[in-house]
């Protein structure tokens, strides 16, 4: 039987079906963003002296306007970077592959980041959730984020119901620009979606603009995000110019494959598919023993006869994305897996020692970052 290629369904709302690497090259076609070649990695490195693993290894792999963003760069207009987080539950590893790249951006640049906590945006999409719950996640979202690094100087928190005074105009703004038949070909809504569902994407459009407005100049904008989020800033993108603004420029990151099959996308709602930040080491070991999908033989013989598959094996994948950065040695875990000298069982020994290893001091500076929130929410 010929087997059709499942078609990926990539919107902010919904992500169907396991993308696979030739899916992102159809995502790259389909929402018209560009490869982040190499010429353009190069030119990132000019500027800044090296490049961060993910840049490296195409975890970004596509973009919008960068080229544009580093003329302007170079010619002394400095940009700022813009990334958010609706808070609807706890953080897993995946949410932090955006904004890792940002701290390391943040760091090299010398730019400013506005992370935005849309706290009504899943209040609005999932019917179940309360504004108490969405707030208690609001300020744990929070504690990971600054666990990351950011300088307090340079980082601003916007909160969309606390910042509505200065955020709604703008959005106002935006949303008069808007058409329902719009939002419902970009984000598939029906007559029967409700209507805050329907105005949200001119909130996510706001912190674009606003540190223009606040500083009374154009300010280039970079967003580093998931590929999912690409459609809400395809809208912004189109309606910025005519309210005189820049239209932002973006990266957009693959997804981290979810635990259980490679590809997957890590679901909220299986706590098994995915590792949150707050997980216990007994917690990651055993769901990387029990769940990671393993590229590796059916027994110890086959596998060291035949060898394992790097490119299916979540374990390794986790690696490549996050938890490795140092090229030689990933590239020797990748030959040993390979040839069968190393088994899966060792392989994911490996990675639950570094995720291990990155949560203690994560969930370190996450309690520290308890007492700071107040120093990172914008004042103004
Ligand atoms: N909509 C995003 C989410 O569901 C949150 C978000 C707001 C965001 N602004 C953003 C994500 C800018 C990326 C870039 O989590």
């Amino acid at each position: 039987m010929k087997r059709e290629r499942i078609k990926v369904n990539v919107t902010p709302y919904e992500v169907r079906g396991n993308v696979t690497e030739e899916d992102y090259q159809c995502l790259i076609r389909q929402f018209g963003i560009w490869p982040l070649n190499k010429e353009l990695l190069d030119r990132i490195k000019r500027n800044v002296g090296e490049l961060h693993f993910m840049l490296r290894r195409g975890v970004f792999f596509a973009h919008r306007d960068l080229n544009w963003l580093l003329d302007e760069y170079e010619k002394g207009n400095e940009f700022f970077l813009y990334t958010g987080r609706a808070p609807s539950g706890e953080t897993h590893i995946g949410h932090l592959v955006p904004w890792v790249l940002c701290k390391w951006l943040q760091d090299k640049f010398d730019a400013e980041l506005w992370f935005q906590f849309p706290d009504e945006e899943k209040f609005m999409f999932k019917p179940e959730l309360t504004f108490e719950e969405v707030q208690k996640h609001t300020y744990e979202n929070m504690l990971d984020v600054i666990a990351l690094g950011f300088d307090p100087k340079k980082t601003h928190f916007l909160i969309d119901t606390r910042h509505a005074n200065l955020m709604y105009k703008e959005a106002c703004k935006v949303a008069k620009k808007i058409t329902f038949s719009t939002v419902k070909a970009v984000f598939g809504f029906t007559n029967e979606t409700n209507i805050g569902s329907i105005f949200y994407t001119a909130m996510q459009s706001v912190p674009c603009f606003l540190p223009s407005i606040l500083k009374k100049k154009n300010i280039p904008c970079l967003i580093p995000l998931g590929v999912d989020q690409d459609p809400h800033f395809r809208i912004t993108r189109d309606i910025l110019p005519k309210l005189g603004y820049y239209k932002p420029a973006i990266l957009h990151a693959k997804f981290l494959s979810g635990l259980k099959s490679y590809g997957s996308k890590m679901s909220t709602s299986d706590p098994d598919s995915t590792i949150w930040t707050t997980d216990s080491p007994e917690q990651v070991r055993n769901k990387i023993m029990k769940h990671a999908f393993s590229g590796g033989r059916g027994s110890i013989a086959e596998h060291r006869k035949l060898g394992g598959n790097p490119d299916i094996d979540v374990s390794f994948q986790w690696l490549y994305y996050f938890f490795e950065p140092d090229d030689k040695k990933l590239a020797e875990i990748r030959e040993d897996y390979k040839s069968g000298k190393l088994l899966t069982s060792e392989l994911k020994a490996y990675l639950i020692d570094r995720i291990n290893a990155f949560l203690k001091e994560h969930q370190r500076k996450r309690e520290a970052a308890r007492e700071q929130t107040d120093k990172f929410i914008f004042k103004g």
